[in-house]
């Protein structure tokens, strides 16, 4: 009894060490230097529309619905389609923008570094209700 219990704590902690990453909540911190990449196109201030939309509430928002901005009809249908920008949904874009939203215009090439996208959305989530 005892050498199993001892082996659940031990295979439970390797577990849990080896899923931590990937459910490792972003350091915001770390993320607001990843949005540097991001800075050129987008403002997190409510309103602000660069090149990109403004990125103020987008955790939880349905995407292509900032006002006064000119999305690409790829993601206008990807919100009409019910997706929502979970971090999920934000993680997976963010990783390869055209993998997720084909036609989409955002000209970026994408975050490698699984961390660096979870910062940077720990960072966004910030400026989000
Ligand atoms: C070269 C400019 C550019 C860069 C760099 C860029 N984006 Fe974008 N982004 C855009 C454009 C343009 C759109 C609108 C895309 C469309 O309509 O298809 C967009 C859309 C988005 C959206 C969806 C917004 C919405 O309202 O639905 C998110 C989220 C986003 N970008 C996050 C980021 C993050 C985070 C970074 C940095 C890691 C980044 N972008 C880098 C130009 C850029």
């Amino acid at each position: 009894m005892r050498v199993r219990s001892a082996l659940s704590i031990i295979t439970f902690t390797l577990i849990a060490a080896l899923a931590g990453p990937a459910f490792a909540e972003g350091d915001a911190a770390k993320g607001e230097k990843v949005f540097r990449k991001c800075k050129a196109c987008h403002a997190v201030e409510e309103g602000k529309n660069k090149v990109g939309p403004s990125l103020f509430n987008i955790v939880g928002r349905t995407p292509g619905t900032v006002e006064d901005f000119r999305y690409s009809k790829a993601m206008e249908a990807f919100g009409a389609d019910g997706h929502v920008w979970d971090e999920e949904t934000l993680a997976s874009f963010l990783e390869k923008p055209k993998d997720l939203v084909d036609d989409t215009k955002m000209a970026f090439v994408g975050l490698k570094k699984p961390e660096d996208r979870a910062d940077v959305i720990a960072y966004l989530k910030q400026f989000s209700e």
